[in-house]
């Protein structure tokens, strides 16, 4: 098999489900791992990461069922340089049709010195891991982590004996967000120029976000002779995040004039994909992100405006059409029917089945007693977060609140708990303080919150909130989402919702099975 696509062609490599995962607070339930895999794979993503499978059974597990799900795509596991590692991530991808292992190490001086190895015992570990690799796989990529501050002469012998052991991807990691896109360029052409076998594999861009370049840097490897850029949608992951997925097609899309390569990607399933990928994530996605935020379309200033009526091309260099957003004529309200509503989810990029149908029309008429017009965003906010679920432990049965000046906010919260009606009153520092105070009075638990985050959907004092919020409990971490016009109810939802999920996710996953607790340090 050849693994050298044309020369114009760049593969795009997700890991969202991998390095996003990573980033503290973003885990996904298998369930959502499933969807976005199925996503990635449906709009033309040529490889997908699916996960970490040593790190956790569930890992294991996501990694294992999207393999067998996959209909194109590439699904690739990560894997730490020990047989062991390795073994475990044949065992989940082995089920796709195409299955790859991609195997790494920190290579640079700051990483050999934390599993304490010599630069030889590590060429040693590198040629024997990536045989081992190959031996089990015939597609394997192979990762000298922190490369961008790898001593230069080091990093062309351990990619020569990763190459010659039998990797057929040689990614390129900017794990830091170290690099600049010149030397970005200039990395990628020298390794090409100075390897051996270097013209017989792929050689792959993976840039972290840590000084906001990226998007540029891994653009101007391809530059450089990379075909393949790792990417993660919103740009999701570790600190500062990853490549964005989204930058990359609409950047070799829109300048293909002095960025002449292509990728397979269907760039009208964008929004739809980033917009669950921040649900799921419980990321917002920052109002002025290039390509996918709120404001990457929208014209204030009379000039803007005056000139988009004109052409639209006199402010915008693509069409929100090409993303996936669709100007829409459909004004919705109290008496739109079930119909309507889901043309106009379709409109906004979300094919629902007939049961999140249900469940989002419910919630629609409820919304559109209480609000005079409801917009586009206010829709997309009802399909990004959940109603409460039959199934769920705990439930919100009530909420009253008071507060105001001269004193402090009391909330009383009556709720179901494991069927059972309980109710409680709180006082607190403020209505969401209190109300926060009630549900652990009738829930006590030891679950920090590590975030807590309000937005208004749209303009206006009726404004639907959408609250995220984030909790912890002994290395397990879960998000809750949810919106309502009453921040405060938005705000009791989400947090009850975080904890259902904690609740599942601890029942699932056992003590200590969380995927931050494996570390890169190497298992010799
Ligand atoms: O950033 C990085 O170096 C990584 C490696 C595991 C490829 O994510
Ligand atoms: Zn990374």
């Amino acid at each position: 098999m050849t693994n050298v696509p044309e020369q114009d062609r760049v593969l795009i490599f997700d890991t969202t489900l991998r390095d996003g995962e990573q980033s503290p607070g973003a885990t996904m339930t298998h369930d959502e791992k499933l969807e976005i895999a199925g996503l990635l794979d449906e709009m033309g993503v040529d490889i997908i990461e699916a996960g970490f499978p040593i790190a956790s059974e569930g890992d294991f597990k996501a990694v294992s069922e999207i393999a067998a799900n996959s209909k194109n795509a590439v699904i690739c596991g990560l894997a730490r340089a020990s047989a062991t590692d390795i073994d475990r991530c044949w065992e989940a991808v082995k089920h796709a049709a195409k299955p790859r292992i991609h195997t790494f190490i920190g290579t640079s001086p700051l990483h050999r010195a934390i599993p304490n190895l010599s630069m030889d015992e590590m060429a040693q570990k590198i040629h024997e891991t990536v045989s081992h690799a190959r031996n089990l796989c015939d597609n394997v990529q192979w990762s000298p982590m922190d490369a961008t501050r790898t001593e230069w002469d080091y990093l062309c012998r351990v990619v020569e004996i990763a190459i010659k052991a039998g990797a057929t991807t040689i990614n390129v990691p900017d794990t830091v967000g170290y690099t600049a896109p010149e030397e970005s360029a200039t990395l990628i052409r020298r390794l090409i120029e100075t390897v051996p076998g270097a013209d017989e594999i792929i050689f792959a861009t993976h840039c972290h976000n840590d000084l906001g370049m990226a998007t540029a840097n891994a653009l101007a490897a391809v530059a450089g002779g990379a075909r393949q850029i790792e990417c993660t949608v919103n740009g999701l992951g570790e600190r500062a995040g990853n490549t964005a997925l989204e930058e990359v097609v609409m950047a070799l899309k829109v300048r293909h004039d002095i960025l002449p390569w292509s990728t397979g990607v269907d760039s009208t399933k964008i929004m739809h994909i980033s917009r669950r990928v921040s649900t799921v994530s419980g990321f917002p996605v920052q109002f002025n992100k290039a390509i996918v935020g709120k404001n990457a379309f929208a014209h204030e200033s009379g000039i803007h405006q005056d000139g988009m009526l004109k052409n639209a091309e006199t402010f915008e260099i693509m069409r929100p059409e090409d993303v996936g957003l669709t100007a829409s004529n459909l004004v919705m309200g109290k008496h739109s029917g079930r119909a309507a509503l889901r043309d106009k989810l379709k409109q906004l990029g979300h094919e629902v089945g007939d049961n999140q149908l249900k469940d989002i029309f419910v919630r629609f008429k409820e919304l559109a007693d209480r609000k005079k017009e409801v917009y586009d965003e206010d829709i997309v906010a009802l399909v990004g977060t959940t109603a409460d679920q039959a199934g769920d432990r705990l439930q919100i049965v009530s909420l009253k609140v008071l507060c105001g000046t001269g004193g402090p906010a009391e909330a009383t919260l009556e709720m179901e708990i494991d069927g059972k009606e309980v109710i409680a009153t709180e006082h607190g520092d403020g209505p969401v303080d209190a109300t926060f105070k009630a549900v652990r009075t009738l829930y006590p638990n030891q679950a920090r919150l590590q975030l807590y985050q309000v937005h208004a959907v749209t303009e206006g004092t009726d404004a639907q909130a959408t609250v995220s919020v984030r909790l912890e409990e002994d290395g397990v971490i879960a998000t809750g989402q949810s919106a309502d016009t009453d921040t405060v109810v938005a705000s009791a939802k989400a947090y009850v919702n975080a904890l259902n999920r904690l609740l599942v996710r601890r029942e699932k996953a056992g003590p200590g099975a969380d995927a931050r607790e494996v570390s890169y340090k190497d298992v010799s």
